[in-house]
């Protein structure tokens, strides 16, 4: 991780280019499918939408612009770490759909602990689709990630146990069975999972996720209904056995377009890094999300503020599965 202090004139080009791609794609995206490229020129590194890879099961590409926020984010911090504010002027030509953010180096200003911790533990966060740990959430840490998605135009709800968890779990159920049964989410989601490194350095490898046998609910109590990637292979290699606990929690934006997707996205992978750098991982579900009726149900069933972006169940781990990523060459230009 580069280190450098503010020194001199703000260039993108000065050797720097990489590093920030390496690290903005870091971020964790719907299926791993890194749907981003961005474009450096003298001053300035653009981020753009990649609609190749947008799934068939996100036809308004809200998944794909979370990812890409969340890669935004990544992109804000890497340029922190040089020593400079990131200028952030986010979707710059409402005639260019795929451009989402042109980000320039701003003003010298020196990275903070903060930020140090969230890009040490870069490289470990996860997506946890296994057990957690047994421990709690450190003290205070639930208040902090609220603040987190406050400051980036979201808002992180925690869902009590109890009668809204049960409501939260019923319609992620009913909404994922339904959605299982879909040939064409079950393609994708087939392409997308399985082998050791996916397709073209994507997709999520078997390491990351259980045998379908063992993500069933009933087997798991407190843990929402998972994505099954497994799809019946047996090729899962993720242990699920043990009932750590769980904190859920509801990402909503107040609005519900492409800008407060970037947001949600922003937010999303600025609290996983924040979690990350107390041992705290999360499961994220968005199958349900994918499912108009059930995204509804669940604002209206909860009475959340505002439109459902990601469901999250988060806890202690200290086991990590790393996914692949592809490297700067293949997303720039
Ligand atoms: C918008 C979005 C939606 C996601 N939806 C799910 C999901 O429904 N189920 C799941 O297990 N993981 C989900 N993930 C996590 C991705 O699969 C994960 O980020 C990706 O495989 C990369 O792995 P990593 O997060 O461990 O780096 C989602 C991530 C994002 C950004």
């Amino acid at each position: 991780m580069s280190d450098e202090t503010a020194t001199g004139p703000a260039s993108i080009r000065a050797g720097r280019a990489e590093y920030l791609i390496a690290t903005a794609a870091r971020a964790p995206s719907v299926h791993n499918t890194q749907p981003w490229r961005f474009k450096v020129t003298e001053s300035a590194i653009e981020l753009y939408c990649d609609f190749r890879r947008q799934l068939l099961a996100d036809p308004d590409g809200r998944e794909m612009l979370i990812s890409c926020g969340a890669a935004l984010y990544g992109l804000r911090l890497a340029v922190r770490s040089l020593g400079y504010l990131p200028v952030v002027d986010v979707l710059p030509q409402p005639g260019s759909p795929r451009l989402l953010a042109r980000v320039t180096l701003g003003a010298a200003a020196r990275v903070t602990a903060a930020e140090r911790e969230m890009l040490k533990a870069l490289p470990h966060r996860h997506t946890h689709r296994g057990v957690f740990a047994a421990d709690p959430l450190p003290a205070g840490l639930l208040a902090e990630l609220e603040h987190d998605a406050m400051a980036e135009g979201a808002r992180l709800h925690i869902v009590d146990q109890g009668v809204a968890y049960q409501r939260l779990a019923d319609i992620v159920s009913t909404a994922s069975r339904g959605l299982e049964l879909d040939p064409w989410a079950q393609f994708e989601m087939r392409f997308w999972s399985g082998s050791a490194a996916g397709p073209g350095r994507g997709g999520v490898p078997a390491r990351a996720f259980p045998a379908t046998t063992t993500s069933r609910p009933g087997r798991r109590p407190g843990r929402l209904r998972q994505r099954d990637f497994d799809l019946g292979r047996g090729i899962g290699q993720l242990s699920t056995d043990g009932p750590g606990p769980a904190v859920t929690a509801v990402l909503l934006t107040m609005g519900d377009g492409r800008r407060e997707w970037l947001c949600a996205g922003q937010a999303l992978y600025r609290l996983l890094l924040h979690a990350a750098t107390r041992s705290v991982f999360a499961s994220l579900y968005t199958q349900p999300l994918e499912h108009e009726l059930a995204r509804t149900a669940i604002q209206d069933r909860l009475a959340l503020p505002g439109a459902v972006q990601m469901l999250l169940q988060l806890g202690v781990a200290d086991t990590a599965q790393p996914t692949t990523r592809r490297p700067p060459e293949d997303v720039s230009g």
